[in-house]
């Protein structure tokens, strides 16, 4: 099959995820279908265990142990089902990039934060010098906003706050140049004025590379400000679907309305953030 250019970059044809239990095969996910075009931006809401996590890692071959999925996922035209485990991996570091909640997890704590993108970058890009790999990751740290990157690349992961840890995770993804970046959870850990921020960047960063961004969350304000779309999930099946504006608007589901009313006004926030340009980021500001 070959790559379309012109159609969606990421078309979910109706995606179950299911695990063996004690108690039979459950579904987690069912029959889920959306399309994310190039460059758009998609919110997937609802409460806890309601299929967010399992929906995104389905879709990086990320599944834990026991989960199986049944469906279509064709990113950039090609049935990601007719992937081998190496094309899969390579397709995660090449094209798509995931941002978990906790960037201490995905962060090795051994290790100067430059010397994990740095091998991060050259293990996708063959024949890459450490010199060169070095210069990208100064610079993909500058891009997310990390004052004097170049001596803070030597830093270990303890001496950034969480949200500068999140930052990193961002800079990591963006070096890699995807067309796709997950974000599951990115602010949840982060207290909210650190939490605007974050998402201030992830706009930015899906604005200035052209990539497509999912944002996955449980709190409808965080994904407001940032995508244009949004899915709302409940029990592992989508329950509304349509624009940012048509959901805060007029929602049609009373469970949307539900989480509609949770909400706090995380964008006067984010507003304030972009009048005051108050991005932390002195070493005093640090959180
Ligand atoms: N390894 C597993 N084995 C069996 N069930 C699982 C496993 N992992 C997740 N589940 C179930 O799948 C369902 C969906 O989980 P998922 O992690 O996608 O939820 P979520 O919407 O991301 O929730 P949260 O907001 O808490 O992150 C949950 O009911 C969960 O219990
Ligand atoms: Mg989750």
């Amino acid at each position: 099959m070959t790559a379309q250019a012109d159609g969606p970059l990421l078309s979910v044809e109706e995606l179950s995820v299911s695990f063996r239990t004690a108690a039979g095969e459950t579904d987690v996910v069912r029959d889920l279908s959306f399309e994310l075009p190039r460059g758009g931006s998609l919110g997937i809401v609802g409460e806890s265990g309601s299929g967010k996590s399992m929906t995104s890692l389905a879709v990086m071959g990320l599944l834990p142990k026991g989960g199986t999925k049944r469906g279509t996922i064709r990113f950039d035209g090609i049935d990601l089902g007719t992937y081998s485990e190496r094309q899969m991996r390579s397709f995660r570091g090449d094209r798509a990039a995931m941002i978990f909640q906790d960037p201490l997890s995905s962060l090795n704590p051994y290790y100067r934060v430059g010397t994990q993108i740095v091998e991060a970058y050259r293990s996708h890009r063959a024949g890459v010098s450490r010199r060169e790999a070095r210069r990208v990751a100064i610079e993909a740290l500058e891009r997310v906003h990390i004052h004097d990157a170049a001596s803070r690349v030597d830093h270990y992961p303890h001496q950034f706050s969480g949200g500068m840890r999140q930052r990193i995770m961002i800079a990591m993804a963006l070096a890699m140049e995807p067309e796709l970046i997950i974000a599951d959870e990115p602010t949840t850990a982060l207290d909210v004025t650190v939490q605007a921020q974050i998402l201030d960047l992830l706009a930015e960063v899906q604005s200035s590379t052209g990539a497509s961004l999912i944002l996955i969350t449980h709190d409808l304000a965080v994904v407001s400000e940032v995508t244009e779309n949004i899915i709302v999930m409940k029990e592992g099946e989508m329950v509304e679907h349509g624009t940012t504006e048509g959901i805060f608007c007029g929602p049609r589901n009373d469970y949307t309305r539900r989480l509609l009313d949770a909400v706090p006004r995380i964008d006067d926030v984010i507003g304030t953030m972009r009048t005051t340009d108050t991005i932390a980021t002195m070493p005093g500001d640090d959180r």
